[in-house]
């Protein structure tokens, strides 16, 4: 596995692999690996020639400079992940190289980028669209592979490509959980052991309230009473809980397509989201 820090490098790679008529895949992260990223980058191995994972820590993105700071910086373990995998390289670019002096450029997604995360977080999806815009242009690939967990942010990143006529394939992957159903996150490492062991519970009101929509239960009744649920979490802070359309995150007044249930709650300093499918009853 190569490690490749300039776009120009990045590019001549891409070049020679194109010369020789390979596919190229890309897994976008900020590092801090775990194992929902490594089932991306085993799919992205399954489905393309080539794939080239992306770590870079994006400022541009973090409306909080302290989240930003605790963010964990793990390169060197994160490529002895990688290389047992087969990934063909790492690319892990500084800050100045991505955003080098004078830069000015902001992508904006509206829409999808509304509410939800979009509420709490200014700026957030901003940073994203940005971001992955560059990376989805520096890498050249056919196809990008994106965790579910981070529902929203497939919807903006897919807007992002479609608006700008950027020719990848942005494939959404299932969430990967823990035994006890808690959604894998590079945050959940500094969740402390108390709220850890009560972060279960997010996963398990979710589930449970989109298995009772699914077989025709009240949605207003519902969403009550898994807001209930998640706010008596303990040391748990309630940020959202909302049924948006899967296709299109558009709220759901009635369930006539398929949809997805969406919680953000805050266990200490540590902001968790996940994410069910509800089906039609
Ligand atoms: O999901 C993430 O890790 C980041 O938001 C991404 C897509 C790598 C952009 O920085």
């Amino acid at each position: 596995m190569k490690i490749i820090r300039t776009v120009a490098e990045l590019r001549e790679e891409v070049g020679t692999w194109r010369r020789e008529g390979r596919t190229v895949g890309v897994v976008p992260t900020m590092g801090a690996l775990h194992e929902g990223h490594l089932s991306l980058v085993r799919r992205a191995l399954a489905e393309t020639d080539r794939v080239i994972v992306t770590l870079f820590v994006n400022p541009k993105q973090f409306n909080d400079a302290s989240d930003l700071d605790a963010y964990p910086r793990t390169e060197e373990s994160d490529a002895q992940k990688l290389k047992p995998l087969g990934a063909h390289v790492l690319y892990a670019p500084s800050a100045a190289e991505m955003y080098p002096s004078g830069f000015q450029t902001k992508v904006s997604v509206s829409g999808v980028s509304e509410g939800l995360c979009g509420a709490g977080r200014t700026g957030h999806f901003d940073g994203v669209a940005t971001v992955v815009s560059k990376l989805f242009l520096q890498a050249g690939a056919d196809r990008a592979f994106f965790g579910e967990k981070d529902f929203q942010q497939l919807h903006v990143v897919r807007r992002m490509a479609r608006d700008l006529d950027i020719p990848i394939e942005v494939v959404g992957c299932p969430t990967v959980r823990d035994a006890d159903g808690l959604a894998l996150s590079s945050r959940n490492e500094r969740l402390s052991a108390g709220d850890r062991s009560n972060a279960s519970a997010i996963a398990a009101a979710l589930r449970e309230a989109a298995e009772s929509l699914a077989a025709g239960a009240d949605i207003t009744e519902t969403l009550e009473a898994a807001t209930v649920r998640l706010k008596s979490i303990p040391e748990a802070r309630f940020e959202y809980l909302e049924l948006r359309h899967e296709d299109d995150l558009s709220p759901v007044n009635a369930l006539a397509r398929p949809a997805r249930l969406l919680a953000a709650v805050w266990l200490g300093d540590v902001r968790l989201i996940d994410n069910v499918p509800v089906a039609v009853p």
